[in-house]
């Protein structure tokens, strides 16, 4: 029984009424993360480790007080008000750290709103008007000075990590119509300070995940996709330092992930008095809202969070936020199974008989999971042809998918499918019925990207239509697996079928509908699990995660590559939700020969999968994996879903990579090392690990690779993480995965 409850009970018993409502009222204020205090009007959020507040100037403005480390509750905030500014040039109203900016009055920082009036104004300034304050949220209402167009600010905080999640809803309760020109989720101000770095996440396909670093400087870093979804180009994530040290056991780090799948940016600004400010939401590139009277909109949700315990601890916290809260099936998630897939092996060439085979193959390793991919439906015999066209290829398929289902169940297995729903081939059944179902102007051309168009999912018909697909899919076949693919960018965004005004609501409704599809498939199918895939990692964030439960990283499947892209991937993403497959060398995106063993511990480093094709393999191949996946098995709970410590780095040319993952119970940990070129007879360095307990004992055993001769075979936690474990690694493209179990007693 939590305290709360323990004490209304025990009040209801003793009937002491007066006893018991001052015993409560000291039990909220000890438990409660969000308090308001009227005199100052400065609202304060405290978890265990972090602070937020902000409070209501002289203005009647929202003004950002602190974010940071815990300050202790006795620590009464002094009330917001508004700096010098900075002659006439930057005056206050500007160079104050704004909580949610209107653009009005004088401002010239990045704003959160900008819109626009049918009768020609554009001024918006907004006041502070009430707030409410419920368990772990709060609501702010804002409203303009002059007119009834009201902003709500939403705050949600997450307890156990101190995230915590702000969005805003506008509403038009003017008479006239009002259009939106720019809207953010929420603006994020740090505390002043002059030395901060920043990190972000850049890529392209089969290249995502590249790890950036600058110094901010005065000026604005643009992170953004004007792409229509997420992009493999920037990732919709951040993270800032202060001191330039970038460490990853400690140091302050403020960071966070804007919960959208479409055209988003993030802004990074350096004012004038160098306050430091992220600001994020829809894109407002092409971006226009008219909202008339009565009308509102939100914005999706811009999570934050801070730690003092550097990089690698901020990953962590996001990791464990997004197992805890985001994925669907939070805050328990089921462990991944291994997966096999089939399109490295026969890529479009698909038939019941292969299928089958490989089938056979997969289930001999252990595999739980059988996906086919591209090309069991329509006239998908390449890239050219079929999309759109959801039918099971008879030829391929003569007999429907059943008795290729049937085969995997029988082989203990579960079944999932590729699909791509929102895209066509012009080539395709669906494009001849229906040509108009496009993104597309009138009278222009229609761009295509891998010989396919994208449907305007944002068209209730068209949302209909792939819902309906989807569902006839799931309800007469027994799938338990979606991979959700999605090959290209938007072209010509048009949307001719509403007036001109309305056509720009694409952006959103497109993505909204996208959503409503995932969560009522969903709904309707509460067992069938979902990957989000665009071409490898195209659409990774917070905001198809709520709906998909995991992704593909990339479709880049070189084990090389693969460990910087991974590297880079979980700076903001777990690895529960990390696919990584074991597939065939040479690798087809570089030619590069790896082992068999190196394949499977880059690929074990996240949730595993074989996309090799198992035709080819020998005897010797299938024992070795066999082994693998059997002890995959045993420590996945560990990588997938415990703390991730990122040891050594593979990036600047590092020739080591090493990853840690220690379980939540601390029973266990994993270390993975890699060395990919052996240089000037240097030996492989000393690792030391993180997160064990100092004082328990711990035994390694190896997966594959050994420590040097002479290591102990057990030794305490302060040991391993103080003195470290030296490993014999020499070679090209070596790797070593050594688990380290906790055995009874103490140092
Ligand atoms: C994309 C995916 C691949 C594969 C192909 C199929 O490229 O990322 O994994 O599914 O489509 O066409």
């Amino acid at each position: 029984m939590n305290p709360a409850a323990f004490s209304r009970s025990w009040c209801a018993t003793r009937r002491l009424l007066l006893a018991c409502v001052l015993m409560g009222v000291a039990a909220v204020a000890q438990a409660q993360t969000i308090r308001y205090d009227a005199t100052t009007r400065v609202f304060r959020i405290d978890t265990d480790a972090v602070t937020y507040a902000f409070g209501v100037n002289e203005n009647d403005q929202l003004q950002t007080l602190y974010w940071g480390a815990r300050l202790s509750t006795g620590d009464a905030l002094p009330a917001a008000h508004t700096n010098e500014g900075n002659v006439s040039f930057d005056p206050p109203t500007s160079t104050s750290l704004q909580e949610y900016a209107g653009w009005g009055g004088s401002m010239y920082v990045e704003p959160d709103l900008k819109l626009r009036y049918a009768d020609g104004n554009r001024d918006l300034v907004l006041h502070y008007v009430s707030h409410r304050i419920e368990g772990d949220t709060l609501d702010v209402h804002l409203r303009d000075i002059r007119q009834p167009l009201d902003v709500t600010l939403h705050y949600v905080v997450d307890p156990a990590t101190g995230i915590i999640g702000r969005s805003a809803l506008i509403e038009n309760h003017t008479k006239q119509v009002v259009t939106i020109d720019s809207v953010a989720a929420a603006s994020w101000n740090l505390p002043a300070a002059e030395d901060y770095s920043l990190r972000y996440l850049t890529g392209r396909w089969a290249g995502e995940w590249q790890l950036q670093t600058r110094a901010i400087t005065p000026g604005n870093t643009v992170l953004e996709s004007r792409r229509g979804s997420t992009g493999h180009e920037n990732n919709p994530w951040f993270a800032i330092e202060r001191g330039g040290d970038w460490a990853e056991d400690h140091g302050d780090v403020w960071f966070g992930a804007l919960a959208w799948s479409g055209s988003w940016r993030i802004t990074v600004e350096q004012g004038v008095l160098h306050q430091v400010r992220v600001t994020g939401g829809f894109n407002p590139f092409d971006f226009a809202w008219p909202l008339a009277p009565g009308e509102s909109l939100s914005t999706p949700v811009f999570y934050a969070g801070y730690t003092s315990g550097g990089i690698g601890e901020a990953s962590r916290l996001l990791h464990r936020f997004e197992l805890a809260q985001i994925v669907p099936q939070h805050p328990k998630p089921r462990l991944r199974p291994v997966l096999y897939n089939s399109w490295e092996a026969t890529n479009f060439a698909v038939d019941q008989a292969g299928q089958e085979h490989l089938a056979e193959l997969a289930a001999s390793i252990g595999v739980e999971r059988f996906v086919m991919d591209d090309g069991w439906f329509g006239a998908r015999n390449d890239d050219h042809a079929g999309l759109g066209d959801w039918v099971v290829n008879p030829k391929k398929f003569p007999h429907g998918l059943k008795p290729l289902i049937d085969k995997v169940h029988a082989l203990k297995m579960d079944f999932g499918l590729w699909v791509e729903p929102e895209m066509v081939n012009p080539d395709s059944d669906l494009y001849r019925a229906h040509p108009d179902w496009v993104l597309n102007f009138t009278d222009r051309p229609r761009s295509e990207g891998r010989n396919q168009l994208v449907l305007n999912l944002a068209r209730q018909d068209v949302r209909d239509h792939v819902f309906k697909v989807l569902d006839d899919l799931l309800s007469h076949n027994d799938i338990a697996f979606l991979k959700w693919d999605y090959n290209r960018n938007w072209s010509e965004p048009g949307w001719p079928q509403v007036a001109p005004d309305q056509q720009q609501k694409i952006y959103v409704d497109y993505v909204r509908n996208l959503y409503g599809i995932l969560a009522e498939l969903r709904k309707r199918h509460p067992n069938v699990e979902i990957e989000s895939c665009s071409g490898g990692g195209g659409r990774v964030d917070l905001g198809i995660l709520g709906h998909t439960d995991e992704v593909w990283t990339s479709d880049n499947t070189d084990p090389f590559d693969r460990l910087s892209i991974q590297d880079g991937f979980s700076y903001a993403y777990a690895p529960a939700v990390m696919m990584a497959w074991v597939t065939d060398s040479p690798n087809w995106v570089n030619n590069r020969r790896t082992s068999l063993d190196y394949r499977f511990l880059s690929s074990m480093q996240g949730s595993l999968g074989i996309g090799a094709n198992l035709l080819h393999w020998t005897a010797k191949d299938f024992a070795v994996a066999k082994k693998y996946v059997a002890e995959y098995k045993a420590i996945r709970a560990s990588v997938q879903q415990g703390k991730l410590y990122r040891l050594l780095s593979p990036r600047d040319d590092s020739p080591h990579a090493a990853t840690e993952s220690v379980s939540q119970d601390g029973k266990q940990a994993v270390l993975f090392a890699f060395l990919h070129a052996s240089q000037m007879k240097y030996p492989y360095p000393r690792v030391r690990l993180q997160g064990l307990d100092p004082d328990a004992r711990y035994r390694w055993r190896s997966l594959h690779g050994a420590p040097v001769a002479g290591t102990l075979a057990e030794a305490s936690g302060a040991y391993w993480m103080n003195h470290g474990i030296d490993l014999a690694l020499k070679g090209d493209y070596q790797a070593a995965a050594i688990v380290f179990d906790r055995v009874g007693g103490k140092r």
